[in-house]
Parts: C-alpha cells; sequence; structure tokens
C-alpha cells in the first residue's frame, strides 16, 4: 500500500490526480494541501474540498489550506487554461458553501483551518511511527511553495519521506515562456529547496505529459467500461465521476485547442504523477542532476537537467548528487500520438 500526500492547485489536471488518488486500490490517501497557483490559494482550497467530496474520498481525508504566494515572487493563475475559479466548466461538484464541503476542511479544536504544512506533518509522523511504519510519498501537481515550507520547517521529518514527486519542468522546453512549464515558473526559489532536500525527487516534465493526450476516442470511452487503470477508478457506484470527469476533459481540450492549438485533446498533466507512484512499472526513468535557472533574463524557471553529467555529482541525494529521478516516457493507449514540443 502507498501512503500518499498530496499537494495540489485545482485545476482540470489536478482534478484526475485527485480522483485517481481517492479511489486506486493500492493507494491510502493520508491528506490534500492545496496551494496557490492555477488560480488563487482561496479558490484551489475550496476546490480541493469540492473534489474531495465529489470523488468519494473517505470522510476521514480533509484538505489543508497553504500558502497564498510563491516564496519570493509575484503570484500568477493561469485563467486562460483553467477558468477564472481554476474549474472553470466543469458539472457536477457541490457548492463551496455547502456543509458536505465545509466538512472537508480539517479544523482544530477552535475552529480555525489547519494548515498545509502543520497537517503534512502530522500525517507523517503518525504514519511513520518513530520508524516502525510507513514513509510516506508526497505528490505535486502545483507550484511546490507547500513543499519548500514543509522541508524548511520540519526537516527532521525528512527520513519519513519516500519520495517527493512531481509535475513540472521540460528538458529543454517550457509551455509558458519558451523555457519555463507553469508550476515551477511560478515559484522556481520552491522548486529548487525541493530539488536539494536529501531525499528522493521525481520529476514527470512536460515532455512526458505531453504524450498523455486524452483523445477524443478516449474520452468517448469515459462513459464506457473497459478503460484500463481508469475503470477501477471509475466503478464507485454512489457517484457521478463519469460525466463529471468528461466535463473536466471537455473544457480542458477547449482551452488547450485555443492556448496550444492541440487538437487531439488535452494532456492529463497531473494524472501522472499519482501514476507514477501506484503503478511506477509503467514508466521509463533516468537519474540526473535537476537545478533549476533562478536568474536567466530569457530562461527564469527553466529546469536544467545534466544529461551528461558535467557537474561530476555523487549517487546522493539533494545539493551534491544526482538529485532527481527524470520520467522519460509512459506507457499510454495505442494510437494516441504525442503533442508535438517543436
Ligand atoms: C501544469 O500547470 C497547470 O496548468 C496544470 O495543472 C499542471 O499542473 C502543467 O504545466
Ligand atoms: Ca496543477
Amino acid at each position: 500500500l502507498n501512503h500518499v500526500w498530496l499537494d495540489v492547485d485545482p485545476g482540470h489536471d489536478d482534478a484526475t490526480a485527485i480522483m485517481m488518488a481517492c479511489q486506486l486500490e493500492n493507494t491510502k490517501l493520508l491528506g490534500v494541501s492545496s496551494v496557490h497557483g492555477n488560480a488563487s490559494a482561496d479558490c484551489t482550497a475550496k476546490n480541493t474540498a469540492r473534489c474531495l467530496h465529489a470523488f468519494a474520498a473517505p470522510s476521514d481525508v480533509l484538505v489543508y489550506p497553504g500558502a497564498c504566494k510563491p516564496l519570493l515572487r509575484p503570484t500568477k493563475h493561469d485563467p486562460e487554461i483553467h477558468g477564472e475559479d481554476g474549474l472553470g466548466g466543469v458539472v457536477g461538484l457541490p457548492s463551496a458553501d455547502s456543509p458536505e464541503v465545509q466538512a472537508r476542511f480539517a479544523r482544530k479544536v477552535d475552529g480555525s483551518v489547519i494548515h498545509a504544512i502543520e497537517g503534512m506533518a502530522t500525517a507523517i509522523k503518525d504514519t511513520w511511527h518513530n520508524g516502525t511504519g510507513h514513509q510516506v510519498s508526497i505528490v505535486s501537481s502545483g507550484p511546490m511553495t507547500n513543499i519548500a515550507l514543509f522541508i524548511s520547517v520540519y526537516p527532521n521529518l525528512l527520513e519519513a519521506v519516500e519520495q517527493f514527486v512531481f509535475m513540472g519542468g521540460g528538458v529543454g522546453v517550457g509551455n509558458r515562456s519558451a523555457v519555463a512549464e507553469f508550476n515551477i515558473m511560478c515559484d522556481p526559489e520552491a522548486a529548487q529547496i525541493v530539488l536539494d532536500a536529501p531525499v528522493k525527487t521525481v520529476m514527470i516534465p512536460i515532455n512526458v505529459t505531453h504524450t498523455a493526450i486524452v483523445t477524443p476516442a478516449i474520452h468517448s470511452r469515459l462513459r464506457s467500461p473497459h478503460l484500463p487503470l481508469l475503470d477501477d477508478v471509475l466503478a464507485h457506484p454512489s457517484t457521478n465521476l463519469r460525466s463529471t470527469l468528461s466535463s473536466v476533459i471537455s473544457f480542458f481540450a477547449g482551452t488547450y485547442k485555443s492556448t496550444f492549438g492541440f487538437d487531439q485533446g488535452p494532456p492529463l498533466h497531473d494524472a501522472l504523477t499519482i501514476t507514477y507512484v501506484s503503478h511506477p512499472e509503467l514508466f521509463e526513468a533516468r537519474r540526473f542532476r535537476v537545478d533549476v535557472e533562478l536568474h536567466g533574463k530569457h530562461t527564469a524557471g527553466e529546469t536544467v537537467i545534466d544529461v551528461w553529467n558535467y557537474r561530476m555529482c555523487d549517487d546522493s541525494w539533494g545539493s551534491n548528487g544526482k538529485n532527481c529521478v527524470v520520467a522519460q516516457s509512459v506507457q499510454v493507449c495505442p494510437n494516441v500520438r504525442p503533442a508535438s514540443l517543436l
């Protein structure tokens, strides 16, 4: 069983990651923290709670709202891709004010909301039990501000972290600048802190997520059985997961077409993070030194991957080593043509 903490900025593809984390059989979701990113921190926290309820997460899986701005830079959102509230056009989610959504916020006895990194720390401590329990995979599908804060505030808990798995970055290419991908570009300093932590990190770059395209043929199969992997997720009897997921895909397909010209369907970037944790055998990956460009005039937020080991790094995780396993490919349905990056 994989013990997982999820950190998200929903976000259409974040919603698919939440759905999978709630329903995959080999995954125990401990809690979900939200972060600024695709929309404001207020919207992403509410969206996370709405998703948990709609996707039938166990009632003890709660939302822990996190950072509302990057460590150093001005805040950026992406309404062009995800709508003003982060989940534009999605049907079947309860309203943020409904009692069942409000009940998803983790609260202290005095009624105040528990912060992301506090929730993360408690869940990790409880799961690790001073080394007699399990390590936790921390999975990130947004800017990594919360994760960087957790690393800085709770360094003594890092031995209980199995891995940080994040969707972000690109090998030689970006999507929100020529070379920077959105999640890393929003908070590059936070990403560097995560890469320098003495813990295994796994990067799922856009080179790989752009091969996981929801084509019209796959989209139409969401309404019928026999879809590998997602069948388990979508089988839940008490919910309308298929129609909600279909509306997620439709909106995302529209904005990916109008913004990036994708005519085959949208890439399900964030779903690949949780897929990596639950089914690593579907990926090819190699370990490299990865850093983030923090100063470049044209390249701030670029992930710099030292494929030739120019830095002569050792095999430790963290600031001197080959610090990151970079996904190179993932098995997708036959007949899916990857989106071109050039
Ligand atoms: C990433 O940015 C957001 O648009 C998505 O949710 C994903 O996490 C892709 O670059
Ligand atoms: Ca995201």
